[in-house]
Parts: C-alpha cells; structure tokens; sequence
C-alpha cells in the first residue's frame, strides 16, 4: 500500500498495529516506507532523520511513547509509570531543539498519569492521544495555511513567495506550516511560483521541498542558499514564508541554519519575513531566543556532498543545525489562530486558551 495520494502526503501515520514513516532519507529518488513496531526505532529514526521536521517528530515521538508503553510487562501502575518514564527520556534525548518532541512526548505522559484504571486501559489511551496529536496537527497546519492568506501581500496578485528548508506536509502530520501557506496559497489562485533554498547541508529544500512541489504541481524553482539575496535584489520575491522549531516568548524563531540570514537579506530588501507555525511550537518557558538548544550534527554533514569529500584533511568543522532569528526581524507569526506580531505572543496565547 502507498501512503502517497494526490495532493496529500502523510510522513508519519498508525497503521493496523504500528507506524509507518515515509523514509525522508531517501527522498526524491526512492519512495520508500518504514514500519516501526517499537520504541527504539522510533528514537534512531528521529535521531536518524528517517522522519524530521518539529510537528513530525512530535507526532512520531507520541507513537513511540505508546509503542514504548506497549512493550511494558507490568500490570502494576506505578512501575509502568516508571519505566514510561525511561522510555520517554530515551525518546527525548533524539533531537534538542524542536520543543514539539518535548511537548508531544510531556502530553503522552500527562494522558498516562491523569488516567484513572487498568494498566491495559492506559495504554489504550495512550494510543488514543498519539492518535490525536497526529490528527491535530494536520488540522492545525491546513489552519496556518488558511490564515497565512490574511497577511501575504495582496499585490501582485499572484506572489513569488521564497521558503527555506522543508516545512511542509513531510515535516508536520500532513499539508505543512510554511508550505501549508504556500499550499494553501496556489488553491487561491495567488501563487505564481515558490522560490525553494537547497538548504545546505542536508538539503532538505532541494530533495523534500521540490518533490512535494512536484507532486502537488506547485510551480517551484530551486536556487542554492546563496543566491537569495541577488534574487530579492532582482525583484523576485515577494514574501519569505518559513517554519520554526522552537520560538520563544519574545517571538525569537528556532528554525533550519540559514534562516538567520535570510531574514536579514529579506529586511535589507524590505520584503517581508513570515515565520509559519503551531502554537505548540512557542516555549513560553524561555524568555528569548539565546535559551533555546542549538542541535550540532555531525561534521560529514559539512564536508560531504553525498559520498564525495569536499575538502582537504586538516580543516576543522563547524555544524549548529539551527539558528535564531530575532523577533525583529518577523513580519509576523502565522498560527492556526491566526497571525500575531512576535511581541504579541503570550497576549495572544492567554487569549486562546481562556
Ligand atoms: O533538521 P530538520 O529537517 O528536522 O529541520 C526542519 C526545519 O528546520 C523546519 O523548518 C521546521 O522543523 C519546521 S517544520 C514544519
């Protein structure tokens, strides 16, 4: 069975008794499907970036709470709450900076704790949040992307919108965040063409972004991460819509290394700079972006292209996977409730949960 429809990609899903991931590791040249039955794979596909993207490893993450749960041989409640509890810091300790695997994997355990009855009943429930964490999101991304159609520009008609990375249906549980906007844009009839950064290392513009583009027919052009300032300076772009793996209180945005820059060169051409994501994906815990945890990978990352080496032996390597951008530097921040300036955002927050 292919997970792949028409205009709806699903990189992470239950299926009869397990989950299955579209291997993102693989992309574009090989579609390929990987069934996980347990918690540890779960973790080493998280940490591997089988499945990637920060709404897409906390709905993998819930899954691998439940599988976790599942694999538990007690009928004491207690000691299954402990050993959940083993289980979730081994999944917590895949990837640091996108707050939505903590946030999946803290809910998971809340369901557990909050649970009155058998330890065969909490499971259940377990599964039943992972389900519906999984069933969120996709709701919440096709909401950002309705609400990022209020605040692009209204002329031209037909925007160049430029994105970085890849926050689209592969990153989230379906449909997207930055590219929810741009999804939802084409659907109006107000797109022309989305401009996609290759985004170096790993490429996650060049290999995900344009094959989603691709199969939704979204006319999407490729440019390499350097090129995007010439292109704002040429009067090729008219907005620049990205996600975010962990946005402060203070409306700094976490998000793919690179986007930093971009923001700056997007400023300097006075082109504005949305940042596309769930509420889900604000700490309000950290005061500004200097607390949020910066992923390092490794450094064949930096100095591979594929199988070929880049450079001499005796150079010295540097990877920070993310960086911040100043809140500043935001246009706006597009959520399933709406948009909101980055200062706005506990105001905002405190507003939707009373
Ligand atoms: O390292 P990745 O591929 O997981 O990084 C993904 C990004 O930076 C995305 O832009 C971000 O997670 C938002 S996804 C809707």
């Amino acid at each position: 069975m292919s997970n792949h429809f028409p205009n709806q990609v699903y990189p992470v899903y239950w299926y009869e008794d397990h989950v299955r991931l579209i291997d993102q590791t693989h992309l574009p040249n090989e579609f390929a499907v990987v069934e996980i039955s347990r918690s540890d794979d779960m973790a080493l596909a998280i940490k591997t970036m089988i499945v990637r993207g920060a709404p897409a490893i906390g709905v993998a993450a819930a899954y691998g709470v439940y599988l976790g749960a599942r694999e538990i041989q007690t009928d004491d409640r207690d000691q299954f709450l402990a050993k959940l509890e083993q289980v979730a810091t081994q999944l917590k300790a895949t990837r640091p900076t996108a707050v939505n695997l903590f946030w999946a994997i803290d809910r998971m355990l809340k369901t557990a704790r909050q649970t009155v009855g058998t330890v065969t009943y909490l499971k259940q429930a377990l599964l039943e949040t992972a389900k519906s964490i999984n069933a969120e999101d996709l709701a919440t991304c096709q909401a950002i992307g309705d609400h990022g159609l209020d605040v692009l520009p209204k002329t031209p008609a037909q925007l160049r919108l430029l994105t970085h990375c890849n926050a689209g249906a592969l990153a989230t549980a379906g449909y997207g965040t930055a590219l929810g906007v741009v999804r939802s844009a084409w659907r109006e009839g107000r797109l022309e063409k989305l401009y996609a950064d290759e985004t170096r290392p790993r490429l996650q513009g060049a290999k995900l972004t344009t094959w989603e583009c691709v199969q939704d027919g979204i006319p999407v052009t490729l440019i390499t991460d350097n090129m995007a300032a010439h292109c704002m300076k040429q009067g090729l772009i008219d907005a620049v819509v990205v996600g975010a793996d962990r946005i402060a209180a203070n409306g700094d945005a976490a998000n793919k290394i690179g986007t930093y820059s971009l923001a700056i060169v997007a400023q300097a051409h006075n082109i504005p700079f949305f940042v596309a994501a769930p509420l889900s994906t604000v700490d309000f815990s950290l005061r500004d972006g200097s607390q949020i945890p910066i992923e390092e990978r490794d450094p064949v990352e930096v100095y591979k292209i594929g199988e070929t080496r880049i450079c001499p032996p005796g150079v010295e390597f540097y990877n920070p996977s993310f960086d911040v951008t100043p809140a500043h530097l935001i246009t706006a921040i597009i959520t399933e409730f709406g948009a909101v300036q980055p200062g706005d955002l506990v105001k905002f927050h405190e507003k939707q949960v009373v």
